[in-house]
């Protein structure tokens, strides 16, 4: 794929720049090296500014990984970058001002996770007209440079057949999809589909999340609970551990005992999320391996601001693939029940046993063997 490098275009201008000083200074001691400063093509330490720009700060995700993942990488492949970070908060126009901001202040490159994913094109092709690539991170916009993500129809397959085993393929559910705007959410959405519209489960009612709160979660459970019996509840597909979180909530405070709830399935596997599997309050999570995907994404964007190529594989061992006609990195996300939790976000130190089994989870812990 061929993109032009900001890096190169730096030299270039900084070439043409040179050039136009030495013919007002009529000295050619006034011809700087133009592979120095600002320009400079040299390798590891070049200086650049990186934009990165996530989405929102109620899910734990974003804060607590991809970010510092992030940061912490771009630090280690080049010493000389600086990452500006912005969150929009689910925001879409305070998003767009702070792309305009990261163009402002100088980035090289935007990494930017959109609050909404169709409605991102304008913030695209403001950085693109400025020189400046754009990497999709995590939700997928047309006409990006790179994107990067983990199989997101796949996510909501794997949920949807947790949930059909569960249940023994018998049954009836709420489903909580994620925010309208986020292109994953639509794809979680039709994987799940896709298993559940053959199975014997039927889906009472269906939800699509317009933020992803837990609140707005508990508050559709809730009032689902007047329109059915709580018997009829009889599995919760949730697209995500916060919604998981909010209809466990919404059960418990309709009269269910929290360690009788129906089955309910998440993703991100957040700690709270992790520690009410352990304690038998939610069947699954679906842990999305985000060292992988922010480090993959400091490695492109320190690439591009460098003018250096892209691999065809990740320094992570993923290959670059095509997705909707744009170079990608995608991933693969990892089922966790109570059994595999030692082998995946403890072993990948995601979490330690100790932030998983505090004091209400220890005896949950022993028995289901994670110490
Ligand atoms: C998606 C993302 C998920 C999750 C979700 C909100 O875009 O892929 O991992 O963060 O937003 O939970």
């Amino acid at each position: 794929m061929s993109i032009s490098h900001p890096r190169k275009r730096a030299v270039r201008r900084s070439v043409a720049l040179g050039f136009a000083a030495l013919v007002a200074l009529g000295s050619l001691a006034a011809c700087s090296d133009p592979n120095e400063g600002e320009g400079g093509d040299s390798g590891g330490g070049d200086s650049a500014t990186i934009a990165l720009l996530l989405p929102e700060s109620k899910t734990t995700r974003y804060e607590t990984f991809d970010r510092p993942l992030f940061e912490d990488k771009v630090a280690e492949l080049c010493s000389e970058c600086e990452v500006t970070y912005f969150n929009a908060d689910q925001d879409e126009a305070k998003q767009s001002e702070q792309v305009d901001s990261a163009i402002t202040q100088g980035a090289d490159v935007v990494v930017l996770d959109p609050v909404n994913g169709a409605g991102a094109g304008g913030m695209v092709t403001a950085a693109q007209d400025a020189d400046i690539p754009v990497i999709a991170y995590d939700r997928f916009i047309e006409g990006v440079d790179y994107y990067m993500s983990f199989d997101n129809e796949t996510v909501g397959q794997l949920q949807g057949q947790a949930l059909v085993d569960a249940m023994g393929d018998k049954g009836s559910i709420l489903m909580l999809n994620g925010a309208p705007s986020d292109p994953n959410a639509a794809q979680f959405k039709a994987g799940a589909h896709s298993v559940l519209d053959g199975s014997g489960v039927k889906i009472l009612e269906e939800y699509d999340n317009p933020d992803w709160s837990p609140e707005n979660a508990q508050k559709f459970v809730t009032d689902q609970m007047s329109k059915y019996k709580p018997a009829d509840i009889q599995g919760v597909y949730a697209a995500n551990d916060g919604q998981a979180g909010g209809a466990v909530a919404a059960l418990t405070g309709a009269g269910f005992q929290a360690d009788a709830l129906p089955p309910i399935t998440g993703q991100d596997a957040e700690l709270a999320a992790i520690q009410r599997i352990v304690a038998g309050q939610q069947a699954m999570t679906i842990y999305k391996p985000i060292k992988i995907e922010a480090e993959t994404a400091a490695e492109v964007a320190v690439k591009l601001a460098q003018g250096d190529e892209v691999g065809d594989t990740s320094d992570t061992g993923v290959d670059q693939t095509e997705y909707e006609g744009v170079a990608s990195f995608i991933f693969d996300p990892i089922v966790v029940t109570t059994d595999n939790i030692a082998d995946t976000v403890i072993a990948d130190g995601f979490y330690s046993a100790d932030e998983i089994c505090t004091d209400e989870y220890a005896d949950a812990c022993g028995a289901a063997g994670i110490s």
